[in-house]
């Protein structure tokens, strides 16, 4: 009986914390977007070789095509197969429709 009542009160607090953590640990709308504007699996497959992969906000709209056009040249320089045409173009549009002045 009294074992019982032990498991009992284990169990509310257990599934009060977890319930709490869970709260805490909830990305606010404008977090979400931030992590997922980062994460754009392009961004993974041509830029993370070097450095970590740089966030859309980090340059303005009519920065970008300058910016990839040298991590393009890195790339080249360093062995690594050159951006294709079309990733490029698709990598762009992302970029600058997330850019800081976007
Ligand atoms: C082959 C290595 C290499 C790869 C791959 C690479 N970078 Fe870079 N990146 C560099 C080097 C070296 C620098 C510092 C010199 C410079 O700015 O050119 C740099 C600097 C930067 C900077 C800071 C300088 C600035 O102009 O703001 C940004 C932003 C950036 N890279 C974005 C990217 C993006 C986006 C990609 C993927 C398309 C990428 N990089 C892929 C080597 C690389």
């Amino acid at each position: 009986m009294q074992r019982n009542s032990i498991f009992l009160l284990l169990f509310v607090a257990l599934t009060g914390l977890i319930s709490a953590c869970s709260d805490m640990g909830k990305p606010a709308e404008e977090e979400l977007s931030i992590l997922k504007a980062n994460n754009h699996p392009m961004l993974m497959k041509y830029c993370n070789d070097c450095h970590a992969p740089p966030k859309p906000v980090e340059h303005k709209s009519s920065e970008w095509t300058n910016v990839i056009y040298r991590m393009n040249n890195h790339r080249i320089m360093n062995s690594l197969d050159a951006i294709p045409e079309n990733d490029k173009k698709e990598l762009l549009a992302y970029l600058i429709s997330n850019a800081s002045d976007s």
